[in-house]
C-alpha cells in the first residue's frame, strides 16, 4: 500500500512526491536527518530529536524551515495518516534548490530548505531478533569526517561499514579511530566491565545519541555505574558484555567483537536490563 509522505508542508502519496534534482541535499549531502520510533502509536524522545535537529541546523548555519510545533504536528499526522503502531519517522532537511549546482550556499532568504519525512511500519520492533539473540560486530577504521556530532545524510562510509560487517557474517561495525571504538555504524557503543558500563565521551568524534543519553539518565537512576571514555577493540574483547543504542534499535546486546565471544557469548544482563528500563521509561514520556 502506498505510504503518504510529507514534502514541504504537503501530505502526498510517495509516488506523487518530488523533489528537485538540484537538491542540494542529492547533490552535496547538504542536509541533515532525524529518526524517531514510534510505539504503540506514539514518538518515543520526540522533544530530544527535535533539538538535536536544531543544533545541527545551527551547526551547519542552515535555517529551521519549520517550526517546533509544525514539525511535532507533521510528526504526529504521519503516524496517524500511515496507521503507524510500531515503527519510525524519518526526517530530512536539506538546503533546498538553488536552481543549478554551486558549492556556496545560496541564500536562505531565497531559497528556502526543503522538508521530506515518512513512515516506515515495523511491527516487530520490539521483539526484535537481535534483541534476544544479540548481535557480533566487527571492527572498520573511522575514515569519516570530523564533524560526526552533526546528524549529516552523508551515510556512503556508515553504509559501507554495514556492507563489510554483511560480508564478514557479522550484524553491524565498530568504527576504531586512533586505537579507539568511536561508535557503530549507525548506533553508540559500549562495554561492561564488572558492574561498570564504560561508553566513549561527548565530542565531535561521535553522534549526540538521543537514546545514549536517556539510557545513561536511567542507568544513572538505577545506581548504575558508568564511565565515559574511549575503549579499545582489545578492552571489548575481554569485556564481561557490550551493546549499542540508537533511535531504532533502543539497547541492542552484542556479543562477540572481531571473532571474540563476551562473557558466555549470549547477552548480558547490563544490557537486557536497560533495555527493559529504556523501553519502559520512554514509554512514558512518548507523545
Ligand atoms: N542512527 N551514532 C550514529 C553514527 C548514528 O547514525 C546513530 C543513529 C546513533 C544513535 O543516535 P540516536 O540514539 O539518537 O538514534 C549514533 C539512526 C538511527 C539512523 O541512521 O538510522
Amino acid at each position: 500500500m502506498s505510504r503518504t509522505v510529507y514534502v514541504n508542508g504537503d501530505y502526498l502519496p510517495e509516488e506523487e512526491a518530488t523533489i528537485s534534482i538540484f537538491d542540494r541535499g542529492f547533490l552535496m549531502a547538504d542536509g541533515v536527518y532525524e529518526v524517531t520510533s514510534v510505539l504503540g502509536g506514539k514518538l518515543i524522545d520526540f522533544e530530544g530529536h527535535a533539538a538535536r535537529l536544531a543544533r545541527s541546523l545551527a551547526e551547519l548555519d542552515m535555517v529551521a524551515p519549520i517550526s517546533h510545533e509544525d514539525l511535532l504536528a507533521a510528526h504526529r499526522e504521519l503516524v496517524a495518516k500511515n496507521d503507524i503502531d510500531n515503527g519510525l519517522v524519518y526526517l530530512q532537511v536539506t538546503r533546498g534548490s538553488a536552481g543549478d549546482r554551486d558549492f556556496a550556499f545560496p541564500d536562505p532568504e531565497t531559497v528556502p530548505g526543503t522538508v521530506v519525512m515518512f513512515t516506515q511500519s515495523k511491527p516487530d520492533l520490539l521483539e526484535s531478533a537481535v534483541a534476544t539473540t544479540g548481535i557480533r560486530v566487527i571492527s572498520v577504521p573511522d575514515l569519516r569526517w570530523h564533524r560526526r556530532d552533526i546528524k549529516t545524510v552523508q551515510l556512503l562510509y556508515p553504509s559501507m561499514g554495514k556492507m563489510a560487517a554483511k560480508a564478514a557474517g557479522a550484524g553491524d561495525a565498530w568504527f576504531v579511530e586512533d586505537g579507539k571504538v568511536t561508535e557503530g555504524t549507525s548506533n553508540n557503543a559500549y562495554i561492561v566491565k564488572g558492574s561498570k558500563i564504560v561508553t566513549r565521551e561527548l565530542s565531535n568524534d561521535i553522534l549526540h545519541g538521543i537514546t545514549r543519553s536517556a539510557v545513561l539518565r536511567y542507568a544513572a537512576e538505577a545506581q548504575m555505574e558508568v564511565e565515559e571514555r574511549a575503549f579499545t577493540i582489545s578492552e571489548a574483547q575481554s569485556a564481561d558484555e557490550a551493546f549499542v543504542t540508537s533511535a531504532t534499535t533502543f539497547v541492542t546486546p552484542v556479543i562477540e567483537v572481531d571473532g571474540a565471544a563476551l562473557g558466555d557469548g549470549t547477552p548480558g544482563p547490563v544490557a537486557k536490563r536497560l533495555r527493559e528500563l529504556y523501553i519502559e521509561e520512554s514509554l512514558k514520556t512518548a507523545v
